[in-house]
C-alpha cells in the first residue's frame, strides 16, 4: 500500500531528524471549536512532537493518531475512577475499548494509561483518595490480561502538591503526610511494574498564588539568587521542585522510579503574569535546559516532558484563574503564538496548522448609537460572557486597555462568534451590529472563529446555546467591567 510505506518513510525519516529523546505535548479538548483531529495531527507532525498526552480516550483523537508512530498516553478521567476501583470486569471493557482496539486495529501506538488527573489535589477534599489506588490496580490487572503488561504501562499524574519538603530545600523532601502512606503504596506499586511516576509542575502557578516568589526563579536565566541545598545549588524552580520529588522518592527507598513531568508551561493570557513574553521565555528556557540533556542536579541525563498546552481550550472551568484557557503554544485556530525552538526542526519556529477553515470576515460590535448606560448594555455584556468568553478582558490581559465600548464589543463579539456567526447571535435589543471592519486594536485581537468541526462527537451547532447559571465569581468580575 504506497500510504503506507510513505508513512513509516516519513516515520524513520522524522527519527533521523531527531536528537532529542522525544518532547511531548497534552492535548486537551475542552473548545468550543476543536480543530479536526487529523489537523492536530499533523501539527504535531510538522513540529516534531514524538508524544501525546490525552485526557481521555476520544475516539476520533486516538484514530486519527493511528500510523503516525506518535506515543500516546491515554487517560481515564477522574470521574470514571470509581468505576474501575469498583469493578475488574470494568476496568477490563475500558482496556479492550480504548487501548487493545486502538492498538490492534488503528495502529495507535499506545504506550502509558494515566489513570485519573490530579486525584490528589487539595482542592478536591479528598475525593479521590480512596478510588485512585484501586483503580490503578484494575486498570493495571486489565492490561496484563490483555496482554499489554510489558507494553502499556500504567501512571497517575499528579500535582507537585503531592510532595514537600520540611526544610525548604530539595533535600527536606517527602510525601506530604496526610497521604504518605497512600503514596508510598502507589509508589512500590508503579516500581514493581516497571512504570513511571508522572508528576506536573508549575512555577507560574507559584507565581500567581504568592504575591513574594521571585519572579526570576521561575525562569531558566539564572538570574534570580541562588538556593543552595548542601553543595548543591539550585538556579531555578523547576531543578528545585523536581529534586524535592527525587529526594522523596530515594528517602523512601525508590531513588530509581522514573519521572516523567506530566505537564508544565505558562499561559498567555488572563493574568497579568500571563501573557506572551514570558510564556515564550519560560517555554524557551525549560526547552533549551532539558534539550542539553544534562537534567537536574539530582537526576543528570535527559527529561521526559509533556508540555501544557498544545492548544488553547476555550471551554475549560475558569475556577482556577482566567488564565486557564490559554495555555496553548498555538492559539485556537492553530497558528503559532509565538516563537519557539523545540529543538526537532531546523527553523526553531512553530509551523502553524495546516488547512484551517475561517468563518467570513465579520464582527458583532457594540452599536454606535448605543448608550453606555442603557440597561440592555449590562444586561447583554453579562450574558454574552456567562455563554462565551471574557478571559482576556481585565487588568493586565490582552484586552484590558479597550475603553468601556471596546469592552462591550468584545463580550458580543465573543458570543457571536462561538455561535458561529449566526444572525441571531448579534441581535442584542438594539445595541448590537454586525461589521466587517476588524475591531481588533493592538494586542487586544477580536477573533473569527474557524468552521465548527462535526466529526464522530455529537456536539450542538447552529443553534443558540442555552443559558447557563453564572458562577457568582463570573458576575462579580462583569460587574467590574461595567
Ligand atoms: C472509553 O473511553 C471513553 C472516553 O473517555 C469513555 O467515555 C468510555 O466509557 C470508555 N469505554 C469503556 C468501555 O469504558
Ligand atoms: C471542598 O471543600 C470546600 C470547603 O468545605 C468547598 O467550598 C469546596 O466546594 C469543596 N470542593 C469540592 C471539589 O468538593
Ligand atoms: C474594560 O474591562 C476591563 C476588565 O474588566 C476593565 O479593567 C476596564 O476598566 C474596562 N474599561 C472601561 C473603560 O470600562
Ligand atoms: C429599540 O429602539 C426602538 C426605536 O428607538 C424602540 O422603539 C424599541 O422599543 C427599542 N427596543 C428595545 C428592545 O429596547
Amino acid at each position: 500500500m504506497g500510504w503506507l510505506s510513505f508513512s513509516i518513510g516519513l516515520v524513520s525519516l522524522c527519527s533521523m531528524v531527531f536528537t532529542v529523546s522525544g518532547i511531548g505535548a497534552n492535548w486537551g479538548t475542552q473548545c468550543s471549536h476543536p480543530l479536526p483531529p487529523d489537523t492536530v495531527v499533523r501539527l504535531l507532525r510538522d513540529n516534531g512532537f514524538q508524544r501525546i498526552k490525552l485526557f481521555d480516550a476520544d475516539y476520533d483523537a486516538l484514530r486519527a493518531l493511528g500510523k503516525s508512530g506518535i506515543e500516546v498516553m491515554v487517560g481515564i478521567p477522574n470521574d470514571m475512577l470509581l468505576t474501575m476501583a469498583s469493578s475488574v470486569k470494568a476496568a477490563e471493557k475500558w482496556v479492550a475499548k480504548n487501548v487493545s482496539t486502538h492498538l490492534t486495529t488503528n495502529n495507535v501506538n499506545i504506550k502509558y494509561v494515566a489513570v485519573g488527573n490530579e486525584p490528589f489535589l487539595e482542592t478536591y477534599n479528598g475525593s479521590f483518595l480512596k478510588t485512585t489506588f484501586p483503580a490503578l490496580q484494575n486498570v493495571q490487572s486489565a492490561l496484563i490480561k490483555a496482554g499489554l503488561g510489558t507494553t502499556v504501562k500504567v501512571t497517575v499524574p499528579l500535582n507537585a502538591d503531592v510532595y514537600a519538603s520540611s526544610t525548604d530545600y530539595p533535600s527536606g523532601g517527602d510525601f506530604r503526610a496526610d497521604i504518605h502512606d497512600l503514596m508510598l503504596a502507589i509508589v512500590k506499586f508503579l516500581s514493581d511494574n516497571g512504570a513511571p511516576f508522572t508528576v506536573n509542575i508549575y512555577p507560574f502557578i507559584s507565581l500567581y498564588t504568592d504575591e513574594n516568589f521571585p519572579v526570576e526563579y521561575a525562569f531558566f536565566d539564572e538570574k534570580a539568587t541562588p538556593v543552595t541545598d548542601g553543595g548543591t545549588t539550585y538556579y531555578n524552580m523547576f531543578d528545585a521542585n523536581y529534586d524535592t520529588l527525587v529526594w522523596a522518592l530515594q528517602k523512601n527507598g525508590f531513588g530509581n522510579l522514573p519521572i516523567i513531568v506530566g505537564e508544565i508551561g505558562w499561559p498567555t493570557d488572563g493574568d497579568r503574569n500571563a501573557n506572551i513574553q514570558y510564556a515564550q521565555r519560560f517555554n524557551q528556557g525549560f526547552m533549551t535546559h532539558i534539550l542539553g540533556g544534562k537534567g537536574t542536579p539530582m537526576r543528570p541525563g535527559a527529561v521526559d516532558v509533556y508540555l501544557f498546552s498544545l492548544i488553547d481550550e476555550d471551554a475549560k472551568s475558569v475556577q482556577p484563574g482566567n488564565f486557564e484557557r490559554h495555555w496553548g503554544i498555538f492559539n485556537y485556530d492553530g497558528s503559532a503564538k509565538y516563537q519557539l525552538n523545540l529543538g526537532a526542526t531546523n527553523s526553531g519556529a512553530l509551523a502553524a496548522a495546516r488547512g484551517v477553515k475561517y468563518l467570513d470576515q465579520k464582527w458583532c460590535v457594540m452599536k454606535p448609537s448605543a448608550k453606555l448606560d442603557d440597561p440592555q448594555v449590562s444586561l447583554s455584556v453579562s450574558y454574552a460572557c456567562g455563554l462565551a468568553d471574557c478571559t482576556t478582558l481585565g487588568y493586565g490581559t490582552s484586552c484590558g486597555n479597550l475603553d468601556a465600548r471596546g469592552n462591550v464589543s468584545y463580550a458580543f463579539n465573543s458570543y457571536y462568534q462561538r455561535n458561529n456567526q449566526l444572525d441571531q447571535a448579534c441581535k442584542f435589543p438594539n445595541v448590537s451590529m454586525i461589521t466587517k471592519t476588524d475591531p481588533s486594536v493592538g494586542s487586544c485581537k477580536f477573533p473569527v472563529m474557524i468552521e465548527p468541526y462535526y466529526g464522530g462527537t455529537e456536539r450542538t451547532v447552529g443553534s443558540l446555546q442555552k443559558p447557563v447559571i453564572l458562577a457568582s465569581g463570573l458576575i462579580l468580575f462583569l460587574l467590574r467591567i461595567l
